[in-house]
């Protein structure tokens, strides 16, 4: 008997997790439009207008600006692998999942990775960078986590980046949670590599990895003394696709209908306006907080610091974790996020990321909560 395989219709959902989260139905109609040829003179200005845009939503004027064909993850390991060749030195600031990722990437260049620990759910201390500043001269960079998915806490971009240029160091961010969510300046803050993903607070769909090098990072990479251990993204060779020098040349078939679906989330954000977008992330925080705690639950992290995007909530005593998302799944089609790492099993993670950053996923999260936990 031959097997049968039905076209896939996904169950209805609303997304509040750690991402994806919903995505927008103009996007995914500009994500079911006809497919060109990755050398399409038309697709070849849709990319220039990519370009501009993620400019626009980064805040920079930096050249080599453009879409990593792959996920975050991607976006991360392009940044190190371009910047970092065997010997050279890295702080890296961690107070949840996402800095240890860096580590990782920083070890596997060879590099050594001089580790600032902070508490999970808490910021990292700009002493304890400082002081890691000072005992290691020979460092070439700080990275850190803009936005920790992982905890809900926003480092302080700004102040980290001011420290680190004090002592001469590149700057690289994690920004796949904050681009569009909260307050990002790469060029007022003076960041040199930074990476974002497309299925957060851009609404997009998953896939793709926003990059910026600043000219400072480019010269760094100009000036390697051995090639970059990665063909696919290496970035020199990735730019003669997104226009190093006016010329296009065959790098990877781009994912052209993703890059249609990016383009619309990066209009939609250019219509709304980047002030507007941050203020209806903070708005919408304040209505879920206000909701949330109303049916007892508790915050975990400071408000100074907490991402309106990202809400971990303390799951209350004798309360079974996994039954309350299962149920809210099954009988509500809503996605919550569980704890990560030392995290598992104590908290919630709940997501108002973009698109879905809206009144009525608010008063849905808390209705449906409300009811499963009574
Ligand atoms: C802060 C942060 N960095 C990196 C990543 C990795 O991105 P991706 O899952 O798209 O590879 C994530 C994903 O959740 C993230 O939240």
């Amino acid at each position: 008997m031959t097997a049968q395989f039905n076209t896939f219709i996904p169950p209805v959902r609303t997304l509040m997790g750690p991402g994806p989260s919903d995505v927008d139905p103009r996007i995914l109609n500009a994500l079911s439009r006809p497919t060109l040829g990755h050398l399409d003179p038309a697709f070849i200005q849709l990319m220039d207008e990519v370009k501009s845009l993620l400019q626009f939503a980064f805040k920079t004027d930096n050249q080599l600006t453009m879409p990593v064909s792959a996920p975050g993850s991607a976006g991360m390991e392009s940044v190190f692998v371009n910047l970092l060749e065997p010997g050279d030195k890295v702080i890296v600031c961690q107070n949840g999942v996402f800095g240890g990722r860096m580590q990782q990437n920083v070890l596997r260049c060879g590099a050594t990775a001089v580790m600032v620990q902070d508490t999970w759910g808490k910021q990292t201390d700009l002493h304890k960078v400082e002081d890691a500043l000072k005992a290691n001269p020979d460092a070439k960079a700080v990275a850190f986590v803009h936005a920790e998915t992982s905890t809900g806490v926003r480092n302080d971009a700004k102040a980290i980046c001011e420290l680190a240029k004090r002592y001469d160091c590149l700057t690289i961010v994690d920004a796949v949670t904050s681009l569009g969510g909260i307050e990002l300046d790469v060029d007022g803050w003076n960041i040199d590599a930074i990476y974002s993903g497309t299925q957060k607070c851009l609404s997009c769909v998953p896939g793709l990895s926003p990059v910026s090098f600043s000219p400072a990072a480019v010269e760094v990479i100009k000036n390697r003394k051995t090639p970059v251990q990665s063909w696919f993204l290496d970035m020199d060779l990735v730019m003669g696709y997104w226009g190093k020098g006016g010329k296009r040349a065959y790098h990877h078939t781009a994912p052209v209908n993703s890059l249609y679906a990016l383009h619309e989330s990066l209009r939609i954000l250019h219509n709304e306006g980047l002030e507007q977008a941050w203020k209806r992330h903070a708005d919408m925080h304040q209505a879920l907080k206000t909701g949330l705690e109303s049916i007892g639950l508790e915050f975990v992290v400071d408000e100074a610091y907490r991402l309106p995007q990202l809400n971990m909530v303390s799951i209350p005593n004798g309360v079974d974790d996994a039954q309350v998302r299962s149920q809210l799944l099954n009988e509500f089609g809503l996605e919550i996020g569980a704890g990560l790492g030392e995290l598992a099993g104590k908290v919630w993670r709940i997501g108002l990321m973009g698109y879905g950053s809206n009144k009525k996923n608010v008063d849905y999260c808390v209705s449906s909560l409300t009811r499963v936990l009574r």
